[in-house]
């Protein structure tokens, strides 16, 4: 594999510069502001350590902006979400899932030839190799449906990995076109595995959505017709969950890309990144957390808990590292889960209820109020997702399937820059000062 040239971080030229000042020696050091498109300017502290011999600490990356990024923009204080400029609002009401995909990817809506292009080269590649299946066998069959993406994403990789030319953009496209196609696929495998059902072979003359809900729940043995409403609730579902800026698991993508290891195995490392509660695993935790609570009545004791330091317990699908006002897209998913139970003739579901009243006693509460604490976007998708049909487990990969969109697009970004540089965060040490190795008959 040719090695990528011009490594050397780019300096930014600014007007505005920053002054770090230190207040033991008097020295001071200007650092260049750089202005984006929207949102808070950034400190270019690039050249900081060279300048001043100290490093940043910031582990949780509250104040650290780790790439430019034209993709999605996210106004915390105002719960404006956008891709490419354009709402979420007006994309998820307007736009198949595959337009945004296809925003994202190429930072533009298609024209009409354009998406039919683009639809063509997706369906194209829905099929996975035969050799795939015999992976789904050395799974059991009661694994959680995240491990079992995990590993057959990796997997991918073993198909692709050594004809791949990552510095070829058309490759790059290719992979990408590959894995919006084949999540999918992969996706609705691990469901039927693990209820014993065989695997459906995508349908091509579908749309994405519908294809994804024939794999899901058709059977060989007979016709499935799509129901247009759960296709449609389902295409509104894949656009809130398609990308979401520089969040764990997109960081987790990008890092892994840095090295320059293959697509298919840095969105592996998405997945496992998405996989945990605090990220794309809360909203299977939401519905358990709903069950729990089981009854109006018992909401202020499950309140006092997740008040509590001292209880692990925290409301699932509530706060945000960067929404203080409101998650659009949980505002989108509200309306929708009404809307959606309605059309399916659910129109008593306690779930709903329940979640609904939970918001609003803790949007009262001053714990949550002092804090900002919303619902996010997982707070009401288990509930669409659950009148869809799907079992809880499944929650978390259909959030995977549709990020992979937005996992992949920001990799491409990457990849297009004029600079790579691996990913390399510092540290501060505070493990023991060097001291003299002891011998075995000496320790105690
Ligand atoms: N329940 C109770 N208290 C909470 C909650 C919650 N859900 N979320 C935050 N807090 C408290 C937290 O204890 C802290 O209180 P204090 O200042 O007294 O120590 C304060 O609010 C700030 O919270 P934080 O943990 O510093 O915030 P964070 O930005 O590090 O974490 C979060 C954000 C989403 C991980 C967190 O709010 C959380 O654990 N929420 C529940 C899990 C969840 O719904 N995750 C989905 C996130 S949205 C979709 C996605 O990213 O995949």
């Amino acid at each position: 594999m040719p090695a990528k040239k011009n490594t050397a971080p780019q300096k930014e030229t600014a007007e505005k510069t920053f002054t770090f000042t230190n207040d033991q020696t008097g020295e001071s050091w200007q650092f260049p502001i750089v202005d984006g498109t929207a949102g808070p300017s950034v400190i270019d502290i690039r050249t900081l350590y060279e300048n001043t011999g100290h490093f940043t600490l910031d582990p949780s990356f509250t104040a650290t902006g780790s790439c430019k990024s034209r993709l999605t923009f996210i106004d915390g204080d105002e719960g404006i979400l956008m891709h490419r400029g354009y709402s979420i609002e007006e994309l998820t009401e307007k736009s198949t899932f595959l337009e945004v995909a296809y925003l994202l990817l190429y930072g533009d809506l298609p024209s009409k030839n354009e998406l039919h292009d683009f639809t063509k080269s997706i369906t194209y590649h829905t099929m996975v190799h035969e050799q795939i299946h015999l992976f789904f066998r050395g799974f059991r069959r009661d694994a959680h449906p995240m491990a079992i993406m995990c590993g057959v994403v990796g997997a991918l990789s073993a198909f692709y990995h050594d004809s791949l030319d990552i510095w070829d953009p058309k490759q790059r496209e290719i992979s990408a076109h590959r894995l919006i196609a084949k999540m999918p696929t992969l996706a609705a495998m691990t469901y039927k595995y693990s209820i014993g059902q065989p695997f459906m072979y995508p349908r091509n003359d579908l749309g994405y959505a519908e294809n994804f809900l024939q794999m899901c729940f058709g059977v060989p043995a007979e016709p499935y017709k799509v129901n247009p409403l759960h296709a449609n609730a389902m295409e509104k579902i894949f656009i809130l969950h398609a990308d979401h800026e520089q969040n764990a698991s997109t960081s987790t993508v990008r890092l892994a890309g840095s090295s320059q290891a293959n697509p298919f195995a840095c969105i592996a490392s998405g997945i496992t990144s998405l996989w945990g509660p605090s990220h794309g695993g809360a909203n299977q935790e939401v519905l358990k957390m709903l069950e729990q609570i089981g009854h109006k009545k018992n909401i202020p004791e499950f309140i006092k808990r997740a008040k509590d330091k001292d209880d692990p317990f925290r409301l699932m699908g509530f706060g945000h590292r960067v929404y203080k006002n409101y998650d659009p897209r949980a505002q989108v998913l509200r309306a929708s889960a009404h809307e959606v139970l309605h059309d399916l003739g659910i129109n008593d579901n306690p779930l709903l209820e329940l979640a609904m009243e939970l918001e609003k006693i803790a949007l009262e509460d001053k714990y949550f109020v002092d804090r900002k604490l919303f619902p996010n976007v997982d707070f009401y998708s288990g509930i669409i997702l659950r009148a869809l049909g799907f079992p809880d487990t499944m929650f978390t990969v259909l959030f995977a399937l549709a990020r992979t969109v937005g996992w992949i697009s920001q990799w491409k970004e990457m990849m297009e820059e004029p600079t790579l540089r691996i990913g390399r965060p510092r540290q501060l040490y505070t493990g023991p000062a060097e001291r003299p190795y002891i011998p075995m008959n000496k320790r105690k």
